[in-house]
Order: structure tokens, then C-alpha cells, then sequence
């Protein structure tokens, strides 16, 4: 195991009506004037907006707004957010939503405090030092960014998604999530972030370091409970129960704890994040196309913890490493299968993907190497976007 330092400094507030806390938790961390920031409508239609309003009012915080942000989220509307705060004398962040709404709450909290251009950041221009306090009402568990320091977006004019990742500066100060917010998400959505969270795990377990038994278990633990939740939660969407498993899964899956003492993989994440880039697909549903190509790619070189995981996780129980592996792989694409996910390119609606294109894209972004459990260069990441057909 590595040396390591952990600080997960988020307050979570889990429950049924938990999002009624939120004029409280602001008030707490001395938040007095909020920027709330949601989606394409579904906070409104839900009615949590209605409860969010009424729970910030009656704690004495008044609130501006900022709703319409979509999926996978572009620049525009953050820069929107920083005018809004700046002119508004805002002082917090309130996020109501999933990932594409979180991480443009994190956006604009970087970016007010900031002379320069807030993607300064994210082109690693400049290092992210302090931002407005962002707390978070989340309604879709599966990107994680409600425990996370990091923050995923598209500049709209190149269609460049970048990942910026913090230790500490973007880390929501408080999360609030209620289960029952979940019931209304599409299926193609609860699946989605199903794969997103578990491939969070995988990102982390598929590591070099050894001697990581105790983060390997609690890994394939939490993998091997999303399994069976989510089974649950798609025969039955107002299965709290199921709901409230998923909800904290996809938290415990991306807030550092799975990846404590180890060197992590991330390159499934680097390989997906051009496919959303340049196709506006779901991030999580991209990811059961690319996670199994890549492990295919890795039973062939490094099959070791490919095997692991396909025993531990799956049950698999052929003694030899390789074809162990490639049994896991199917288990993990059936599971997938099951819950309503594509797991190629044509079944994501991608049936011609520019290749090379991606390729070039993906390498002058995040460098000409890259992942954690082998490095991967052109050639290879060519060769698992070919395995996605
Ligand atoms: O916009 P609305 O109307 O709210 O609809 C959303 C959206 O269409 C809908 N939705 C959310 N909650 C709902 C609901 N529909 C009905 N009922 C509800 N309760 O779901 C759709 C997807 O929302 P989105 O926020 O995009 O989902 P997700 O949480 O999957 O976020 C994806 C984004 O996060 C990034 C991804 O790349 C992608 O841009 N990621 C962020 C990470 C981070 N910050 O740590 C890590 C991840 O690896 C990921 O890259
Ligand atoms: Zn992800």
C-alpha cells in the first residue's frame, strides 16, 4: 500500500426530506445570498425546486437562479453563473441536480473569486486556490461529484471535455440526498449512473500497487451490492430501500475512499469523456461500451486483476488468469445488458465513430500516456475504441 492523505470534508445529510435542510446547512456554513443552480426541468417538475425555495427562505437566505443546464455541461452557462454571482453579491452555491449541474455550481464558484478566464483552470493555466462554498441537493446518483473535488466540462467551441480534479477547493461543503428524489429518473438513467458509479470502483481497483487487500474488499463489497440493488431498483423504481443503496453506492464509489493507498487507472474515464465530447451521448452509458473494451484490452497484457475482480466480483471460478478474465468481462457486459445498457458503439447510437479523430483528440488532452494499470499510447487506446464496435 501506498502513503496517502484522505480528507473527504463534505457534511452528508441523507434521508426523506433531506432537501428541506438546505436553508439550514447554508445558513450553518454562513452562507447569506445563494446562486441555485439546476437542469433542463425535472427539479421543477418534481417539485424540489418549490422545496429547496422554501427552505432557503424561511432560513433568511435569499436566492437567485440559474436553470437550463444540460447534460454534459458547457462553458457558456458558467460564465453566465460568474456575471450573475459577481453582480448579485452572491457568497454560495447551491447545486440541485446530478453531475452537469454540480460541476457547473463548482465551475462558477471558481470562477468568481478569479481574475482571469474560469477554463484557465481547467486548460491547467492556472491552479484552482479557493472558491465560493458549493453545497449540493442531488437527485440522480452517478457521477459522484457530490463527494468529489472534481469538476467535468465542454468548452462548447472545441468540444473539449476536461476533468479538473482538486484534493480539497471544489469538495461540496454540504450534500443532501433523499432517495425518493431518485424514483422519477428514466431507466436509461438509473442505469446510467449505475455503470458510472461502478466504473468509479473499477477506475480505482484496476491498479499496479499491490498489497491493497483492504480497498480491494471494500470495493468489490460495494460493486457486488450495486449488482444486487440494481436488480432491484429497475423492477421496481420506488423501491426506497434499493434507492437509498444506489444513492449512497454512487457517493462511497467517487469520494476517494475506494482509491486510499493505491495508484488509480482513470484511462476508461479519458477514453469516454471524447465519445460525450463529440457525440453528447450519457457519460455513464459510454462507459459500458468503453470499460469492458478496456478490460478486454488488459486481459490480453496485464489479465491479473481483471481475473480478481471477474472471481471476486462474478463468481468466476476458471483457475487461469486470462480466460478468467475474459468470463468476468461477459458477466460485467451481461449485467450491463440487463439493466437496459449498450455495450458497443451501434447500440449506444454511435454506429460510425470517428476513430482517429477521438484518438487525436483524447491524446492532446490528456497527453500523449495515459492510465494507471498499464500506460497506453495511441496505438492502444485506437485498438480499445476498435474493441467498442
Ligand atoms: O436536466 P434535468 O431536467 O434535471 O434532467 C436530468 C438530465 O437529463 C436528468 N435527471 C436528473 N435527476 C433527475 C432527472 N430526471 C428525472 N428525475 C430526476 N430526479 O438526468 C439527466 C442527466 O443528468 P446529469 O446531471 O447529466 O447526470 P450525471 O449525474 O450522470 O452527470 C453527468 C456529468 O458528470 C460528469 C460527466 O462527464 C457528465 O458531464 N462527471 C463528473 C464527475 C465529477 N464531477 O466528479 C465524475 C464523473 O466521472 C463524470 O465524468
Ligand atoms: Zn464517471
Amino acid at each position: 500500500m501506498k502513503n496517502f492523505t484522505y480528507c473527504t470534508p463534505t457534511r452528508y445529510v441523507f434521508g426523506a426530506g433531506a432537501e428541506n435542510e438546505a436553508g439550514k446547512e447554508a445558513a450553518a456554513i454562513g452562507v447569506k445570498r445563494v446562486l441555485t443552480v439546476y437542469g433542463g426541468g425535472s427539479a421543477v417538475r418534481s417539485g424540489v425546486l418549490d422545496r429547496v425555495r422554501a427552505s432557503l427562505a424561511a432560513a433568511g437566505i435569499e436566492s437567485i437562479e440559474l436553470g437550463g443546464i444540460e447534460p454534459n455541461p458547457l462553458d457558456g452557462p458558467v460564465r453566465e453563473g460568474i456575471e450573475l454571482c459577481r453582480s448579485n453579491n452572491i457568497d454560495g452555491i447551491l447545486a440541485v441536480g446530478g453531475g452537469s449541474v454540480i460541476d457547473t455550481a463548482k465551475a462558477i464558484a471558481l470562477g468568481v473569486p478569479y481574475s482571469g478566464d474560469f477554463w484557465d483552470f481547467y486548460s491547467g493555466k492556472s491552479i484552482p486556490a479557493e472558491a465560493l462554498p458549493v453545497g449540493v441537493v442531488l437527485t440522480i446518483p452517478a457521477a459522484g461529484s457530490e463527494g468529489s473535488g472534481n469538476s467535468v466540462i465542454t468548452l462548447a467551441k472545441d468540444k473539449i471535455k476536461i476533468s479538473l480534479r482538486t484534493d480539497y477547493v471544489l469538495r461540496p461543503k454540504f450534500a443532501l440526498l433523499n432517495p425518493e428524489l431518485t424514483y422519477t429518473l428514466p431507466p436509461y438513467q438509473t442505469a446510467s449512473g449505475i455503470a458510472d458509479m461502478m466504473a468509479h470502483i473499477m477506475e480505482r481497483y484496476f491498479t499496479p500497487t499491490p498489497d491493497v487487500e483492504i480497498t480491494d474488499r471494500v470495493s468489490e463489497g460495494i460493486l457486488k451490492a450495486i449488482i444486487g440493488e440494481a436488480r432491484k431498483v429497475m423492477e421496481n423504481p420506488e423501491d426506497y430501500q434499493a434507492r437509498a443503496n444506489i444513492m449512497w453506492s454512487g457517493t462511497l464509489a467517487h469520494n476517494g475512499i475506494c482509491g486510499t493507498g493505491r495508484r488509480e487507472d482513470w484511462a476508461s474515464h479519458a477514453i469516454e469523456h471524447e465519445i460525450s465530447a463529440m457525440y453528447n451521448v450519457t457519460h455513464g452509458a459510454g462507459l459500458a461500451v468503453i470499460f469492458p473494451a478496456w478490460m478486454t484490452f488488459m486481459a490480453q497484457r496485464a489479465p491479473g486483476k481483471i481475473a480478481q475482480f471477474a472471481r471476486r466480483v462474478f463468481d468466476v471460478s476458471n483457475p487461469d488468469d486470462s480466460a478468467a478474465a475474459l468470463e468476468g468481462i461477459q458477466c460485467l457486459k451481461a449485467f450491463f445488458g440487463s439493466i437496459g445498457l449498450p455495450v458497443t458503439f451501434a447500440e449506444l447510437g454511435v454506429p460510425q465513430p470517428d476513430i482517429d479523430e477521438m484518438v487525436r483528440r483524447l491524446h492532446i488532452n490528456k497527453g500523449e500516456a495515459i492510465g494507471g494499470y498499464l500506460t497506453l499510447r495511441a496505438e492502444d487506446t485506437a485498438e480499445i475504441y476498435r474493441l467498442a464496435l
